[in-house]
Order: structure tokens, then C-alpha cells, then sequence
């Protein structure tokens, strides 16, 4: 019996120029059914990570920016913008998205 490729249903969405984003700081953009914070960081990379914290929903796109960690704007937790780990003591994980600017424009993959 023959194996069968899974159905791989995934969107690259444009979310704006690269502009639109200042370093340092995050922002919120909504994609399909998420609610995704989008950081442009100091490096000049981009990260994106669902956005609401794991502890009690807080808007990570609000909260404080230090290297590629940022710090929860309820309750200070921080989080990975890289692999969406919190740090310990805490303990917790948000879902990541991967970014790509191309052409000054800003996309994020959904899957
Ligand atoms: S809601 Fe983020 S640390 Fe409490």
C-alpha cells in the first residue's frame, strides 16, 4: 500500500513593509485565527510568536524587548522570540512563526 504524503496546507501571508515595524519594539498583526506579535529586533532580525502569554494571556507584543527575549507586560515573564520558551523559573511555551522579508516587505508563515 502506497504511503501517503500528508496534506501540508500552509499560507505565507504579507503583513506589511518592513517599515511598518521599528526596531526594538513588537506589534500585533492578526492572521487567519491568530493574534500574532511580530518583533523587530535590535540585530535587525524578525520574530514572530503567538501572542498571548502562557501564564495568563498577557499581550506579548506589548511587553519589553531585551536581545531576543521579551518580558511578558502582566507579570514579567520572559519568553523566547526564538523557540517561544519561557525562561525559567517559569515554565511554558508559545507557538512560533517563521518571518521572512523580501523585497522590504514583511511575510509570516502560517501552517
Ligand atoms: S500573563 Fe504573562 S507573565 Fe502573567
Amino acid at each position: 500500500m502506497p504511503v501517503q504524503a500528508s496534506k501540508v496546507n500552509t499560507s505565507k501571508v504579507n503583513i506589511g513593509r518592513i517599515e511598518d515595524f521599528p526596531q526594538q519594539s513588537g506589534k500585533t498583526v492578526e492572521v487567519l485565527k491568530w493574534s500574532i506579535a511580530v518583533f523587530h529586533l535590535s540585530n535587525g532580525s524578525m520574530q514572530a510568536v503567538e501572542n498571548k502569554c502562557p501564564h495568563k494571556g498577557g499581550p506579548l507584543a506589548e511587553g519589553i524587548i531585551c536581545g531576543d527575549h521579551v518580558y511578558c507586560p502582566l507579570h514579567d515573564w520572559k519568553i523566547s522570540t526564538k523557540d517561544g520558551k519561557v525562561q525559567e523559573p517559569d515554565t511554558g511555551c508559545v507557538q512560533t512563526f517563521p518571518v521572512d522579508v523580501e523585497d522590504g516587505y514583511v511575510y509570516l508563515t502560517i501552517e
